[in-house]
């Protein structure tokens, strides 16, 4: 079982693996470097002794390489009491010294090994019986951010936890119970889950789960039940979960729309802790988020500034509490996270929170740490996505931006009910568009085999393509570790066009030639510019752009939709290629080199 949870949350890190049962003899642990396959090699070589409860542990390295040595468990209390941890302890070092000068001894460089021999040395000193309370006071030493679970041979049958800025959640099973980073870790098992609270202990029993704060004050969490099943975590019959994801996609944004407008074109939000009137007056709204997210962001810039007329900034939650940031009690902070636990995004949320600032979220994990933190939110229901690389939640990500800046202008008074119908109406025909475009994969997967071989790819784009040139170029550096840039087209001719060189592929997001021509025809002249200078143009265009046919050397077409609309078509095809073009190299392209699904760490 706790392998099989393993696999599920495998994603999360994968530098290294281990786990530690109870048995009738104590502890059993096994542990190895690199992805849970090895482990399970060295399980098969050496098998576990029966046993009815265990910790697991999948790595992502902070510190210490990943090793056998440094890989979670880490045992202590000779040999008694096993820990695994996610998280970094900041003050392990002087911890440590403490632990060294009382004649403690330590076989790894991990800061994980001081928690366990500091909860084994105060299991000791409190007369070796409750360790539960034991992990309270260990916990109290501590600072930074953990998730620490631990088994002891005293207590058989018990599984405490301890959490600070670091994702757990509790399943409720029937006769068993379990403890997970998130609920795929026992999904198989049940769907019942409970969120814990910041700084909470967690005693579970077969039948029983008791939740107290640091100092042992009973505290309670909040029961929720999980609304897809472990099918959804399944690949499905596709090669990867990325492809299966990017498959999704459809489903993705529609599911993200389903139940928010009422027939008068009125708007929900999942969870609103902030009074209306208060949304109506703010005076400007600061996007946080990392990686995808951010492009995410940065795509609903260009919507929610249109409709709301309201200034938007995006930021990297990593940048922007270390710059003073002008944020007051009419600030909006709409973070965007699809696992609801990136620590920069959740430490960014708290500063903004800090300042006044009113905070949003839009998340796709239920039971996460920013959602709960934070005064309202906005779920993308995208399912799991398992595949480090973000591909459906992206899109997901973009629906509920734009559903949130169409609440706003209608709270705002900016738009008509009868534009807000309209752009819904648009939202709702995506789904088909998308599926309209994986039909068509064939097309881009040929691209993307025949470029197997090189070795830099260029993105560009305009206005709402921009953000998605930069998706398209952190899809392929992530998967294919291939260098990619994406830039704005119009910035070309201040220094990147430099790079271009004979046969240097550039991928061109080229805008809709209906509307917005301006824009249509400078980014067609880009192309000519790189085409000039010996660039194989790859170009991303709308159906029916016939014009830009003769300067690209490959196109695939996205179906018409309006412009601000065009990211959650024209951001397929480059998925696609990434995806595929990675396959092509032999890559694993679900569990990429250094990489971790969710970034717990600052
Ligand atoms: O869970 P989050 O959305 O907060 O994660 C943010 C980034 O770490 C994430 O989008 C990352 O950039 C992806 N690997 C990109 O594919």
């Amino acid at each position: 079982m706790v392998l099989e949870g393993l696999r599920r949350l495998e994603y999360r890190g994968y530098d290294s693996a281990g786990v530690a049962v109870l048995t009738d003899q104590g502890i059993e642990a096994r542990k190895k470097s690199g992805k849970l396959a090895n482990l399970i090699g060295v399980i098969e070589e050496e098998p576990l002794s029966a046993s009815l409860t265990g910790i697991g542990h999948t790595r992502w390295a902070t510190h210490g390489g990943p090793t056998d040595q440094n890989a979670h468990p880490h045992l202590a209390d000779d040999g008694a009491l096993a820990v695994i941890h996610n998280g970094i302890i900041e003050n392990f070092a002087e911890i440590k010294q403490e632990l060294l000068a009382k004649g403690h001894t330590f076989l790894s460089e991990t800061d994980t090994e001081v928690a366990a021999v500091l909860l084994g040395d105060i299991y000791r000193a409190e007369g070796g019986q409750d360790l539960t309370k034991s992990l309270q006071i260990a916990s109290r030493k501590l600072e930074g951010a953990f998730t620490l679970l631990a088994v002891h041979r005293d207590h058989p049958g018990v599984v405490v936890a301890s959490r600070r800025n670091s994702p757990l959640v509790v399943g409720l099973g029937e006769n068993e119970n379990f403890l997970g980073s998130d609920v795929s870790g026992f999904i198989d098992f049940t769907r019942r889950a409970v969120e814990l609270g910041q700084d909470q202990i967690v005693t579970i029993t077969p039948d029983a789960h008791e939740i107290t704060d640091f100092f042992g004050n009973p505290a309670e969490g909040k029961e929720f039940t999980v609304d897809w099943d472990a099918a959804a975590a399944e690949k499905g019959g596709y090669d990867s979960f990325m492809a299966k994801e990017i498959h999704d996609q459809p489903a993705a944004v529609a599911d993200t729309l389903l139940g928010r407008a009422d027939a008068e074109g009125r708007l929900t939000l999942d969870e609103l802790r902030i009074d209306p009137q208060e949304l109506k007056g703010i005076s400007k709204i600061i996007v946080l988020a990392c990686g995808t997210s951010a492009y995410a962001g940065s795509v609903a810039k260009y919507a929610i500034e249109s409709w709301c007329r309201i200034p938007v900034e995006v930021e990297l939650s990593h940048e922007f509490r270390y710059r003073e940031p002008i944020v007051d009690e009419k600030t909006l902070i709409v973070s965007i996270s699809q696992s609801g636990e990136t620590m920069d995004t959740l430490m960014a949320v708290r500063y903004a929170k800090e300042q006044g600032a009113k905070t949003l979220s839009i998340c796709n994990t239920n039971g996460s740490t920013i959602p709960r933190e934070s005064d309202a939110v906005l779920y993308t229901h995208a399912g799991p996505e398992i595949a480090v690389a973000s591909t459906k939640a992206f899109l997901a990500q973009i629906t509920a931006t734009y559903i949130l800046g169409l609440y706003l202008a209608h709270l705002r008074g900016n738009l008509f009910t009868g534009q807000i119908k309209d752009i819904l109406a648009d939202l709702g025909k995506i789904p088909a568009k998308i599926q309209d475009i994986l039909d068509r994969e064939d097309e881009i997967k040929d691209l993307a085999v025949s470029m197997a071989e090189n070795q830099s790819v260029l993105f560009l784009g305009r206005h709402v393509g921009y953000p998605v040139a930069m998706e398209g170029a952190l899809k392929l550096k992530e998967i294919a570790y291939i260098h990619a840039e994406g830039f704005a087209a119009g910035e070309l001719k201040h220094g990147p066009i430099a790079l271009i060189d004979d046969g240097q592929p550039v991928f061109v997001v080229v805008p809709s030639p209906r509307g917005r021509d301006s824009l249509h025809s400078k980014v067609v002249s880009n192309i000519q510019e790189v085409r000039a200078r010996g660039a194989k143009t790859l170009v991303i265009a709308e159906q029916g752009d016939e014009a830009v046919k003769q300067y690209a050397e490959f196109v695939f077409y996205v179906p018409e939709t309006p412009t601000l609309l065009m990211p959650l078509l024209a951001t397929v095809p480059l998925q696609i290629f990434a995806c595929e073009l990675a396959t092509a190299k032999g890559f694993d392209v679900d569990q990429p080199r250094n990489l971790a699904k969710s970034v717990t760490v600052e």
